[in-house]
């Protein structure tokens, strides 16, 4: 363990985004340090020469510059809007995660970090991810606030109870970097970290064909579809009225109290959980909450099983879905 570990003036960039981070707060740096080092310069300069008692020459002293004031308003405003749009087209890079982004679902508790990949693997406490390819992580919590934190990828977003978050990176070079929580979550919160683990496309390739065949997230979310007898109102075929879930994925739904919204991940996990809070229209409120017998992982599963028929065409009969506004 080397003692940078400890002592670490500069943290290790892992990322193209984090280096841009930190121009970022080089850039700030050093323009407070333009402004306020001339500043307490001059202010000792002037309190030795002019201090009471000194010879000093007094006399004319200017009674203020238009040049002077204008510069100096007019040189901060430019750097802080340079500064400004730099830093806003960071903030929306960090919010846009590429469309091709490798999905993987998180889950916190306390105190610890679960991690499920979109083809089955799961992982406690330890994250594989490909070098060199973004990745998109949906996060929520199993009870209270966490925070998700990459240092070394200056990359770090809040993990909700109740709420699907987002965060993206993407690392450039294999390694292995850590990953703490971030908020304060209860007596083992110190404890709760986690390694990411970077490795290069092939390794990566073979870690996931080494991590057990387990059946993908979406054929294990398919199975608690039948497990739960969610099938037995949901599938084609079935005698109950429900909402059918070919194709429902991504489009616009309309709803009992006449507004619209789009099936996204949010939407399908409070419709399992809370399923009167959004009733699709036409259909009557009878679904069962599933809020204390689903944890939120089955819910990421069953989430990855509905949107993997996102392809299948609609079932043209009920009127619950139509085409992306
Ligand atoms: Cu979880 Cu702090």
């Amino acid at each position: 363990m080397s003692l940078d570990r400890f002592v670490s003036l500069w943290p290790e960039q892992g990322s193209h985004y984090a280096e841009q981070v930190d121009w970022l707060v080089i850039g700030f740096t050093g323009m407070m340090a333009l402004f306020v080092v001339p500043v307490f310069v001059f202010l000792w300069i002037f309190v030795f020469r002019y201090r009471r008692g000194r010879a000093a020459l007094r006399d004319h002293r200017p009674d203020g510059s238009l040049k002077v004031e204008i510069t100096w308003m007019l040189l901060p405003f430019i750097g802080a809007l340079v500064l400004f749009v730099y830093s806003a087209r960071l903030f929306f890079e960090a919010r846009t995660p590429p469309a091709d982004a490798l999905e993987i679902q998180v889950t916190a508790k306390q105190w610890m970090w679960k991690f499920q990949h979109h083809g089955g693997q799961r992982e406690i406490n330890t994250l594989h991810v490909p070098a060199e390819r973004a990745v998109k992580l949906t996060m929520i919590s199993e009870d209270v606030i966490h925070s998700l934190f990459l240092p070394s990828l200056r990359v770090k977003q809040d993990v909700l109870p109740g709420r699907y978050t987002q965060m993206w990176f993407q690392a450039e070079r294999p390694g292995t970097y850590d990953l703490y929580c971030a908020e304060y979550c209860g007596t083992d919160h110190a404890a709760m970290g986690a390694r990411l683990v970077v490795l290069s496309p092939s390794d990566y390739q073979r870690w996931l064909e080494g991590a057990g065949d387990a059946p993908s997230l979406a054929a294990q979310g398919e199975a608690l579809f039948r497990q739960f007898g969610c099938s037995g109102c949901h599938a084609v075929a079935s005698v109950t009225r429900a909402p059918p879930l070919q194709g429902l994925y991504g489009r616009s739904v309309a709803l009992a109290d006449g507004s619209r919204v789009v099936a996204d991940d949010a939407y399908l996990r409070d419709s399992i959980l809370l399923p009167q809070k959004q009733v699709v229209a036409g259909y009557a409120p009878v679904m069962p909450t599933y809020t204390h017998v689903m944890d939120e992982e089955a819910v990421a599963r069953l989430v990855a099983y509905i949107r993997s028929l996102a392809d299948t065409p609609p079932d043209p009969s009920p009127p619950h879905t139509e085409d992306p506004q």
